[in-house]
């Protein structure tokens, strides 16, 4: 694996290869966390367009515990502001040896960046615009595979902002890769994306009913206008106590992050016992060790 652009580039067996080798970093809580000098030879450079708090930093804690060295580029103090394009400041970290970019964009970068760069240079795509989240999916599917064994059978719903998420569509394709073949996508139809493979509802309580895995997404307020009614969309598709009673008892409760507690899900849920919320956090961690390994093996 050269680079890794999008979850689609994946087909089952590797999926569960790099799940593996993430397994292979989850450390047993309260144990130190041991670093190594596998990656002692490479320099990654976080280049983050949009703002991060969890795929930032676990790509920094994975990049350090490796033994890499990091550059954690604050765009908002560097030369992007005056002007530099993005590619001009990887060509410019290029001439740094910068070996790995990991990088966030609101826009579509992927497609074509691998031409771009040098032969000897990997890029992670840590999210891109509304269109991929590979790392995000494939630490979705890890937390999925550790709760429910195996992705044969699951029904998954999938409950928020469709349209602006790059975390449901890479979870999608993701599942779908996986054999999945019950994903429900529920949301306001103002909200909603078509995917020929998934049952599209305006009902959570339909949606949810029997579901193995309830995935909420994040309102992205920084992309709706001001005419979106929240209090209307809580009331209609805030995951409560009262409507996770329609998944099976032991159904798992995940979100990406961050949060709007009280808008698209319930504080009761969110901290609940069904929640994996954090336990998807700290996979997050195992996972971009495993695609850092990967790119450089
Ligand atoms: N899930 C996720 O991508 O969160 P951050 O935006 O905090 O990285």
């Amino acid at each position: 694996m050269k680079h890794l652009l999008n979850i689609d580039q994946f087909d089952a067996e590797q999926i569960h290869d790099i799940l593996d080798v993430a397994e292979s970093y989850i450390h047993v809580p309260g144990n130190p966390v041991l670093k190594c000098n596998q990656l002692a030879d490479t320099t990654v450079a976080n280049l983050f367009f949009e703002p991060s708090t969890r795929t930032r930093s676990s790509f920094y804690l994975a990049a350090q515990q490796l033994g890499a060295n990091v550059l954690d580029i604050d765009v908002n103090s560097s030369s992007h502001l005056k002007g530099e394009s993005t590619l001009d400041t990887i060509y410019t970290l290029q001439a740094m040896n910068v070996n790995v970019f990991v990088i966030r964009s609101d826009m579509v970068i992927s497609k074509g960046i691998s031409s771009l760069v040098s032969d000897h240079v990997s890029v992670i795509n840590a999210g891109e615009g509304s269109s991929s989240h590979p790392t995000q999916g494939l630490l979705d599917l890890m937390t999925i595979r550790q709760h429910k064994g195996s992705f044969e059978g699951l029904k998954v719903a999938i409950v928020g902002d469709l349209l602006h998420s790059r975390v449901a569509r890479s979870a999608i394709s993701g599942l779908s890769i996986m054999g999945v073949s019950d994903i429900r996508l529920i949301s306001p139809r103002k909200l909603s994306i078509v995917k020929d493979n998934c049952i599209i509802t305006e009902s959570v309580e339909e949606g949810l009913q029997d579901a193995d895995v309830v995935m909420v997404l994040r309102i992205q307020r920084e992309r709706l206008d001001d005419s979106f009614n929240l209090g209307e969309y809580s009331t209609y598709f805030c995951v409560t106590q009262d409507r996770m009673k329609f998944a099976k008892p032991d159904a798992i409760v995940m979100h990406p992050g961050p949060m709007n507690r009280g808008i698209e899900i319930e504080s009761s849920v969110a901290d609940g016992e069904q929640s994996v919320i954090l336990q998807q956090v700290t996979n997050g961690i195992a996972i971009r060790k495993a695609v850092l390994q990967l790119v450089r093996e």
